[in-house]
């Protein structure tokens, strides 16, 4: 039988967290046939309440679950991880400016960063989904240097999943029915949502659509702006939708990415479609061998070069200001 892999979680007391856990236990992360340990990350006050969830963890008896540890030091929780999903981020506090968030973001991404560096296996992999995702990826990355810098990655496959049902409910077709969709720049409402290389059973998706006024006006915002509207509605932020975009993201990076399609990933840029190398930003991608891959090759039209530049100019400011900040 396979060796358990290591799997550490920050931030694994909250809310994402309480919802990602048992799915990771259960297998879904990595594959029913991949045994797991969690290494549960927390600031001191929150222990307490990861050693609730993991009693709820044992009690669920998972077959493939061999071991839960619970630690507040980052330097222990990522010894020997292979899997590192960033979960724990502080959050905007009001009348807080975006260069005091990404400075409070680089106290707990820089640590963590290092800690990566320092202790973890070979072949970690990282996901970040504390926001603001795209910019904590890169400051915890320019603090592991000694880690190939494409294992640094930030999510928007909930943006994906949502951009997916969007479509979907509008045309009345399957999931299964659409291929090719992208999530563009950064996790922020300045996304870019791409239909115009999305395919619907095998046909063009934004002429499949054929009204840019819903796409314009409807679509990308309702996408963009759906985590706002999750918390009006739900009172708290999306939780369990994006703890499945988690696993759907480690799952797909880890087993490869069905033929014929694929994901949107934030990834370190490589210079593709005009993106400034290293920035981490969403990109369409496959994964084969356990690496993402940008897609190639795609027809970029005015209307999307247009938005997929503002997303990108949001990226380079923030990474700017964590520059001027020292934090990268
Ligand atoms: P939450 O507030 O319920 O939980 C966050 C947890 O992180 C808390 O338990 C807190 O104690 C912990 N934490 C804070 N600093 C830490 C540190 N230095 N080390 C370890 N743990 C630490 O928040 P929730 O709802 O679970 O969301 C977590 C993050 O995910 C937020 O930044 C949120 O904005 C982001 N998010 C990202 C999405 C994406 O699509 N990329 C979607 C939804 C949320």
């Amino acid at each position: 039988s396979k060796a358990p892999v290591n799997v550490t979680v920050t931030g694994a007391a909250g809310q994402i967290g309480y919802a990602l856990l048992f799915r990771i236990a259960s297998g879904q992360l990595l594959g029913a046939d991949t045994p797991v340990k969690l290494r549960l990350l927390e600031i001191p006050q929150a222990v307490k309440a990861a050693e609730g969830t993991a009693m709820e963890l044992d009690d669920c008896a998972f077959p493939l679950l061999q071991g839960i540890d619970i630690f507040d030091d980052a330097g222990k929780a990522f010894e020997g991880a292979n899997v590192g999903l960033l979960v724990g981020a502080r959050p905007r506090g009001k009348g807080m400016e975006r260069g005091d968030l990404l400075q409070a973001n680089g106290g707990i991404f820089k640590p963590q960063g290092e800690a990566i560096n320092a202790g973890a296996a070979d072949d970690i992999r990282v996901l970040v989904v504390g926001n603001p995702a795209n910019t904590n990826a890169l400051i915890a990355q320019s603090h592991a240097p000694d880690v190939p810098a494409e294992r640094f990655t930030a999510m928007t496959r909930l943006d994906h999943n949502r951009a997916l049902t969007q479509l979907a409910k509008k045309l009345d077709v399957s999931i299964n029915d659409i291929k090719k969709l992208t999530i563009w720049g950064n996790h922020s409402a300045t996304q870019y949502p791409d239909l115009f290389n999305a395919e619907v059973d095998g046909a063009n998706a934004a002429k499949a659509v054929g009204d840019q006024a819903w796409l314009e006006n409807d679509f990308i915002p309702t996408v963009a702006k759906r985590g706002a509207a999750i918390i009006e509605a739900r009172g708290a932020s999306s939780a369990a939708s994006a703890a499945n975009a988690a696993i759907d993201h480690v799952y797909d990076w880890v087993n490869g990415t069905p033929e014929g399609d694929w994901t949107s990933a934030a990834i370190p840029s490589d210079g593709s479609y005009g993106v400034p190398e290293g920035l981490i930003s969403s990109f369409p991608v496959v994964s084969k061998n356990g690496e993402w891959e940008i897609v190639q090759g795609l027809e970029i039209d005015e209307f999307s070069r247009a938005r997929i530049d503002a997303s990108v100019q949001e990226l380079v400011e923030e990474r700017d200001t964590v520059k001027q900040l020292g934090l990268v």
